[in-house]
């Protein structure tokens, strides 16, 4: 994606220098910082803290954390104790996209045979090859999504509308985004697209989305979370694209909280409900929603709202005395029956266990 015409990725990454800078997204859509992260306990806290965020972009960081851990600014340990430890810490920081997990494995699969010094630059290596991965594969998913929108039917003249939830574009993504890849794809092949991007209450997701749809010059509008339904039900929306953050076997979909009632209000009103994914958010191992964890966040993110004072520096605003009770489930679960197909690098095929079995035949033994 372009910043100020530029091509730009979210991860940068400098082996030479063992360092890699991202943007700190609890800064956007306000101020646009890149922040350098040079070891292990600084990567975890950006994706912990939500610095870093969305689930594929959670995967490449924490590859990169790893390289960091075992070759960085601290120092070479690529033993098979800190190996360990590095892991395990990355994996702790975040519980529901399933990325984290498939990227540190595949770290520590591609290391473990290794002698301790090849480690290093074998990390780094498999890291970047893991960002790689990631952009080609959300750049397919953009090419498979625009063959749907092209067939859509529009409700409201030459325009198409989309709506989608929290970011699961290009921020959350080390290029293209998942669920706004297919929007992109459109825009830049001139099928006119219009985006309706509801807020994501509590930690306004929505708001990175429209910044980076501003950024590509993406016609779109926000919407608080609750008026989805009534956008759907008057024909405003012609289909709702999200992401995910796992995939069960079955076809049932994590993804930000919220999206279970968009799946709803689209199945009520005959609306298709698409979901975009690459292969590191299928999580063969999980027959079914049921089995996803679901993170529990911090009620200080209900109780402060964050933006900027009338002079425009950050602002924290409290709505919420600190002693009030608060539930912040970060992630819900859509029931497969409510997608009308899951988008891959693959293709689209039906949120199904046999849908997804066709499009990934090798995973059949998992
Ligand atoms: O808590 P977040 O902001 O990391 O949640 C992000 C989402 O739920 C996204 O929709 C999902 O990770 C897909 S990102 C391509």
């Amino acid at each position: 994606m372009n910043i100020d015409g530029i091509p730009t990725r979210t991860l940068r990454a400098d082996p030479a220098r063992r360092t890699f800078e991202i943007i700190d997204q609890t800064r956007l859509p306000h101020a646009l910082h890149w922040l350098p992260v040079a070891t292990l306990a600084q990567a975890a806290h950006a994706i912990r803290a939500m610095q870093v965020r969305g689930a594929p972009l959670i995967g490449a960081t924490a590859a990169y954390g790893l390289a960091v851990a075992l070759s960085g600014q601290e120092g070479d340990d690529a033993s098979d104790a800190r190996l360990h430890e590095a892991a395990a810490l990355l994996r702790s920081t975040r519980p529901t996209a399933v990325n984290l997990h498939w990227a540190l494995a595949r770290m520590e699969n591609a290391l473990r045979g290794l002698s301790t010094a090849e480690r290093g630059t074998a990390a780094w290596a498999e890291a970047a090859a893991i960002a790689e991965e990631d952009v080609a594969q959300n750049a397919a998913i953009g090419r498979h999504g625009l063959d749907l929108l092209r067939r859509l039917p529009r409700r409201h003249g030459r325009v198409l509308n989309v709506m989608t939830h929290c970011n699961a574009g290009w921020l959350a993504t080390v290029d293209h985004g998942t669920a706004l890849s297919p929007v992109y794809a459109a825009h830049d092949a001139g099928l006119p697209v219009h985006v309706w991007v509801s807020e994501t209450r509590p930690r306004n997701q929505g708001l990175l989305t429209a910044w980076e749809l501003a950024q590509h010059g993406v016609p779109h509008t926000v919407v608080a979370d609750n008026a989805a339904g009534i956008l759907l039900r008057q024909g405003k929306v012609d289909a709702v694209i999200v992401g995910a953050d796992r995939i069960a076997a079955n076809g049932d979909v994590a993804n930000k909280v919220g999206t279970y009632l968009k799946g709803l209000a689209c199945a009520d009103n005959g609306i298709p409900f698409y979901v975009a994914a690459p292969r590191s958010t299928l999580d063969f191992a999980c027959p079914d929603g049921a089995g996803i964890p679901i993170e529990e966040r911090d009620g200080d993110e209900f109780r402060l709202v964050h933006g900027l004072a009338e002079d425009g520096t950050p602002a924290v605003v409290r709505q919420l005395p600190a002693a009030q009770a608060v539930g912040n489930p970060a992630f819900d679960v859509t029931p497969a029956r409510l997608v009308t197909a899951i988008v891959t690098e693959r293709g689209a095929c039906p949120a199904s266990r046999d849908g997804l079995r066709t499009l990934y035949p090798e995973t059949a033994d998992d």
